[in-house]
Order: structure tokens, then sequence, then C-alpha cells
């Protein structure tokens, strides 16, 4: 979830988005895909409890600060798709919400990040993922990969399901073709995309395109980039209303509202995340789109002024947990919600090890780190201290 990025016209650097349809809405089913409704509101999110249980491993290793670890896990975190191996989880989750729903009476929303594109992560390396474009991986992809996500989502149909569809990837496709990977996953990052579209047009699915961060795609040359992208996708996908809407900062750190942004790269129109929200907005009408809701990763968001360079996208030192996930905290946004898992790993701090990102050993990013979305101790502490809103 890492990526190089082109941050302001006459500068590259090392930015991240991650690091850088009928929907169940309003407590009920609704039947189109790409509702108008929102489908946060009214409804429970599912707790996982494979989350839970990080949680409370880590709150028995600190007597000293158990209560106040213990909250973390009372908030809703992403399930994370990210290798075919990986599809066999998404059963026993969406059983599990479903005996949350059956105990609450109340519809339970699960939120699942579908990550998995053939030369994933193309402009950087720690999320590099097991599909090659140059072995078949754009096959494998529809078949192995989607068909079995979307036949299991068909098989819960009375359960609301939201999907992040691919973090990082149109970002990619909008500022880092002079990448080889890159380049050479323009066409498959885009078939994938308008082929789990169409599959995941269920009426229980709602989903939302990701549209990177403030720190990337904020300028106006780059929205009109995305923007354009977008279009494109959602006219071969069967047109806009086949989504509800678009992921914002997915694990990646910009404040909500912290002008950051405006320190750092003074030419980006967008300092923070609701900023972005809107002005993206009105970026997306001129291209056709109305009516699309925005979710925000408030996962570890809470503290800003954090990173000498906006750029820094991997396991940023002294960041806190942020806004609690909820539906509808603005006008506008659909949720926050913990799309990260805080306390997941961003990637690998060791330069020996597979995998490394240089942006991982780097003076914003906390050392000791292991793989990407493996747990961080030490990590998961500091977001807890740093929690704003305090827990
Ligand atoms: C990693 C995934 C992981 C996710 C959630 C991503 O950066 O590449 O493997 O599941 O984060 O922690």
């Amino acid at each position: 979830m890492h990526q190089r990025i082109r941050i302001n016209p006459a500068l590259f650097v090392i930015l991240c988005a991650s690091a850088c349809a009928g929907t169940i809405g309003q407590g009920g089913a609704s039947s189109s895909p790409g509702s108008s409704t929102n489908p946060f509101k009214g409804v429970n999110f599912f707790l996982n409890p494979a989350y839970t249980a990080n949680v409370e491993a880590t709150a028995k290793k600190h007597p000293d600060m158990a209560d106040t670890i213990r909250k973390v896990a009372k908030n809703p975190t992403g399930l994370w798709l990210d290798s075919i191996g990986h599809v066999a989880n998404l059963k026993p989750w969406l059983d599990d919400a479903k005996k949350q729903q059956d105990a609450s009476g109340k519809p339970t929303l699960s939120l699942v990040i579908v990550y998995d594109l053939p030369n994933r992560d193309c402009s950087a390396a720690s999320s590099a993922g097991e599909l090659m474009v140059a072995q078949n991986g754009e096959a494998r992809y529809m078949n192995e990969f989607i068909d079995p996500i979307a036949a299991e989502f068909k098989a819960h149909p009375d359960q609301p399901i939201v999907v992040v569809l691919e973090p990082d990837s149109l970002g990619n496709l909008a500022t880092n073709m002079a990448l080889p990977k890159c380049q050479e996953a323009k066409s498959v990052y885009k078939n994938g995309i308008v082929y789990a579209i169409k599959k995941f047009a269920l009426p229980n699915v709602s989903v939302y395109l990701d549209a990177a961060h403030s720190g990337w795609l904020g300028w106006d040359d780059n929205r009109a980039k995305i923007a354009k992208i977008f279009k494109t996708v959602l006219n071969d996908a069967g047109g806009p209303e086949m989504i509800r809407g678009f992921a914002l900062n997915t694990a990646n750190f910009t404040h909500l509202s912290n002008r950051d942004g405006a320190v750092l790269e003074p030419t980006n129109p967008c300092p923070n995340e609701l900023t972005y929200a809107k002005v993206l907005r009105k970026t997306l009408e001129m291209y056709g789109f109305k009516n699309h809701g925005f979710i925000i990763d408030t996962s570890r968001n809470g503290k800003g002024n954090i990173r000498a360079k906006w750029g820094s996208w991997c396991n940023v030192h002294g960041a806190g947990l942020g806004e609690r996930p909820r539906a509808e905290p603005e006008p506008g946004i659909d949720a926050y919600f913990w799309v990260k898992p805080p306390g997941d790993s961003d990637g690998s701090s060791d330069p020996n090890g597979p995998r490394y990102d240089e942006m991982c050993g780097g003076p914003d990013a906390a050392k000791g780190a292991p793989q990407a979305g493996e747990w961080f101790e030490s990590y998961f502490l500091d977001l807890v201290r740093n929690a704003r809103p305090p827990l």
C-alpha cells in the first residue's frame, strides 16, 4: 500500500496511499447497485474476533494500560483480503458477523478490503503481492480471487457488506506511469476493477473505489487525472451508480482538519482529508459523478504534525488512533472507519529482509517493524497512548 507518487508538478517523492452495489442501507435491504443510501447508517459494525484477540493479548501483557487498551476492541476494523489463500477467511468472518447480527437484532455491517491485483503496490515494495501481470495474473485475479469473494457475498444476502476496492491502484495509474511495474499493470488494474465492480453488484454490497489521500491526489492536476480514470473505469463497469462512493486515506496518516499539508506542501489546495473530500467531490461532479459518499480511514490520523515529509507512509512514528468509526460524521461523509487495523504493520523495517521498502526504515518510520499486516505491538501501544480523541 505504498507508492512513489507525484506530489506536485515539479517533484517526484515517495508517498503512500496506504500508508501513503445495491446496498442494505439504512438498516434494511435496498435493491439496486450503488444505492443512494449510506450503508453505514442505522447498522451495527462487525467486530472481528481475531482483531479483538490481538488487542486482548496485548492488554494482558500490559496490565498498567489494560483498561485503556481494551477500549480499542470495541471499534470495528477492516477485513483485508490480500491473497487468494486468505479468501478462506471470508466465510468465517461473515458467519461471525451474522451471529452478531442475530444476537443484536440489528443489521451488522462488515467492511472488506479487496486487495490482490496483479503487480500490486507497483510503486513501492512492502505490500508487493502474489500475482504478476506477466504470469497470467489478470485471469487468476478474476477466477481465483474475485469470483469466490462474490460467491461468498451472495451466500450472505441479508448482511450489509462494504467493499473498499484495491487501495492505491488507480492512484498509481494517475501518477506513477513512469514506473515499468505500474505501466505494465495499466490495463490489468482497470480490467480487474471493472470485473470486480460488476461481480459485486449485489443488493447487499456497497463498493467504494479507493481515491488515495490529499497528500497524493490533492493537487488540481492529480484530481483531474484520477477523475478521468474513475470515469473510464465506471463507464466500462456500467455507470457511476455502480459504486456507492470513494475511500480516502486508506492506511495513511493524514489528519482530518489540521493544516499540516499547507506547511509541508503549500501548492496543494487540500491540506487535510476533510478538505480533500470537499474539493474532490467538486472535481468528480465535473466528470458526472453525483450523490456519492466518502469513507475516511481514521485508524491512525488522530494526531497531526507527526511527519517531516507528507510522503512518509510507513508506520509513521508518533501517530495516534483517530476518530472512532461511525456513520455520517460530517455532511457528505458516509463514515469514519478504521480501515487499516491499528497495530498492523505497514511493512518491515529490516533492510535485509524481504519486501523491504526504504520508507519503512526512513526517519519518519517506527523501527522494529514486522512485515506488512503483522502485529506490531510497540507501535500499537503508541497509537493507544497518542489517541485523539483519547480512548
Ligand atoms: C498489507 C496487507 C494487510 C493490510 C492490513 C497492507 O498494507 O499489505 O497484507 O492485510 O495492510 O494490515
